[in-house]
């Protein structure tokens, strides 16, 4: 039995993700050796043991993290929730932990718990409070998961027993509602495994969701591959996590910055079809937040300022029959958006066989001439007029009042 997907995350589509830890101090790069992998993977792909990675901790000390500054950035971008990476693979934890003195509290000189501060600024701006957490991989712990390397010679229960159930015990005990626990990588862990982590989630927290990635379909939802968008309608709630340019941790090199309205694009495509959106940012290892990350996610928000309506609380739509390029739909009880990704003058459309009620631009309410026709093939039409677009407008929405509270697509005629 799945769980009753949570209003808020079927509502609120969009959330934003923080990969923040130790890796944050190297920027992708350590001892002058890059890496060509995703930056939080740096221990790993460079093959830097335990021991010596763990001296970084001594230089964590990131004086400029501004917790609320982050979650009211979150919040200007239009986001509902924010997930933050209690644990990674690298097995540092960001909290205040009896389970591992591994931690910002017990083996850095910042000796705070970044998780308490976080969690209170999401109660301050009333988001919703997430936490990733690497359940299978600690690269830390020679008894965790590693990728690339087998089970042979580790001890996968004791790491379990000794340090990823307690921790995830404290992390749901001691930090009042969890909205989500985002579990990753799930690698070797036997059906059992995960299920002894999901009752012990479910018990602590009954409300909390859990991502697909706890593996062997028991999350509450399907989790995608990193940056990949189903193509189709998808039946079940999913949720796609996705980078600002192309690594999760924060990464110097990495230029590869998405823009806002590639953002935007993808955002509507994936509400579209049905899912979330958990967009991340990775903050450097002093705290402060690349600069391109936040001028994306501002510029974001403006569309979302004005346009929120066409993505909070919609649903999946049925397969339009045509790729019409120039935009894309998104769809709640008796209202068709029309997210118009072109500077046109007209919206052209065939196929909606709901009757058109009334035509606005959403931004502003400004009325819409839509007109309707059967074509000569016998296929229903719609062309509206559309306004000249405003500088600085990324897309434009129109909204359409329909009858009856589904969208119907007609299959083509021809
Ligand atoms: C991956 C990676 C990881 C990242 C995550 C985000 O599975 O292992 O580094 O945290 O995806 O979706």
């Amino acid at each position: 039995m799945k769980n009753e997907m949570a209003k808020w995350w079927d509502d609120g589509k969009f959330g934003l993700f923080i990969h923040w830890g130790l890796y944050s101090l190297l920027g992708g790069e350590y001892k002058g050796r890059k890496t060509d992998n995703i930056a939080e993977w740096i221990m790993h792909d460079l093959d830097i043991a335990p021991e010596e990675y763990r001296q970084l901790a001594s230089s964590f000390n990131p004086t400029v993290f501004d917790a609320e500054a982050i979650v009211r950035l979150a919040k200007q971008a239009g986001m509902k929730y924010v997930v933050l990476t209690s644990k990674h693979h690298e097995g540092f934890a960001l909290y205040d932990s009896q389970a591992s003195s591994y931690t910002s509290v017990q083996a850095t000189p910042y000796g705070k718990d970044v998780v308490a501060q976080l969690q209170k600024a999401c109660e301050k701006y009333g988001l919703v409070f997430g936490l990733y957490y690497s359940q299978a991989q600690d690269w830390d712990d020679p008894n965790a998961c590693r990728d690339g390397f087998s089970e042979e010679g580790r001890d996968f229960s004791s790491y379990l027993t000794k340090k990823c159930i307690p921790q995830i015990t404290e992390l749901l005990t001691g930090y009042g509602p969890i909205g989500l626990l985002w579990l990753d990588t799930p690698m070797y862990m036997t059906y059992e495994q995960s299920r002894t982590l999901h009752t012990l989630i479910k018990k602590l927290q009954p409300n909390c969701l859990i991502s697909g990635r706890i593996g062997h379909g028991l999350g509450d939802y399907m989790t995608t591959g990193d940056n990949f968008i189903p193509a189709l309608p998808y039946p079940r709630p999913f949720e796609v996590p996705a980078t600002i340019n192309s690594t999760w941790g924060y990464n110097r090199s990495d230029t590869g910055w998405k823009s806002a309205s590639k953002i935007l694009r993808s955002l509507v495509k994936v509400v579209s079809r049905g899912g979330n959106y958990l967009l991340n940012i990775g903050p450097r290892g002093d705290g402060s937040v690349p600069e391109q990350s936040i001028s994306v996610l501002k510029e974001v928000g403006l569309f979302m300022e004005k346009n929120g309506e066409s993505i909070y609380g919609t649903r999946a739509l049925p397969l339009y029959p045509y790729d019409i390029g120039w935009g894309y739909f998104t769809s709640k009880k008796g209202k068709l958006y029309i997210h118009v990704f072109e500077d046109k003058t007209e919206a052209y459309l065939l196929n909606i066989a709901n009757k058109p009620l009334r035509c606005y631009r959403l931004s502003d309410g400004l009325p819409l001439t839509l007109k309707e026709r059967t074509t000569c093939e016998g296929d229903s039409s719609w062309l509206i007029k559309l306004p000249p677009r405003e500088a600085g407008v990324i897309d434009e929405v129109i909204c359409v009042e329909i009858e009856g509270d589904d969208v119907v697509f007609e299959p083509i005629k021809g």
